[in-house]
């Protein structure tokens, strides 16, 4: 078994929730990616987006992205877009499991619109802007180990899933 167990997907896949559940009943360490970009900078990440722009924020998540897959026994919850610089995905295949959450756009859009976080969707036409996104983001996406459809599911349903995946991985891992 490798490592870490690492979460991408689309914004309002389930990230958060998966990762923080999954590291409560393995006992593993529970490690955010955007939180640490966010107690680094002292500022939340629609501010960084607005003050310094979005590259300045992908460098600060591609150097947190190498400082934590130094380490083990993680459950590592990462933004929407880590999968998009290519040495993000080989540290985090390098260094764990990776699990990719799928949604699609109108689920995303129900999950997302009560929340101001994201400045990525923080634009009239959000569920245009979901469907781009995700359409331009699939084949980053696609690269990662293990893939989990969250559509009309609860988390523990999903969680049992993804234990599942795991455990395959180990036995066929020998
Ligand atoms: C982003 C997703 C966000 C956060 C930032 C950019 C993206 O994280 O990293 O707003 O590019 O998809 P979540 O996926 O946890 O919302």
């Amino acid at each position: 078994m490798k490592k870490n167990v690492v979460f991408v997907g689309f914004m309002g896949t389930g990230k958060t929730a998966l990762a923080k559940k999954l590291a409560h009943i393995t006992g593993m360490r529970y490690v955010s990616i955007d939180d640490l970009i966010v107690s680094s900078e002292g500022r939340p990440i629609t501010d960084i987006f607005r003050d310094e722009g979005e590259p300045y924020f992908r460098r600060l998540e591609k150097d947190i992205v190498s400082d934590v897959m130094e380490k083990s026994g993680q459950v590592v919850d990462t933004g929407g877009g880590v999968v998009l610089d290519e040495d993000n995905m080989r540290v985090l295949k390098d260094g764990g499991v990776v699990l990719c959450l799928w949604a699609d756009a109108d689920t995303i859009y129900e999950r997302t619109k009560k929340h101001g976080h994201r400045p990525l969707l923080n634009v009239p036409d959000p569920v245009a802007r979901i469907k781009e996104l995700l359409d331009a983001r699939r084949p980053f996406y696609e690269k990662a180990d293990i893939h989990i459809n969250t559509d009309d599911r609860s988390v523990d349903d999903i969680l049992e899933e993804v234990k599942d995946s795991l455990d395959a991985r180990m036995e066929d891992a020998g």
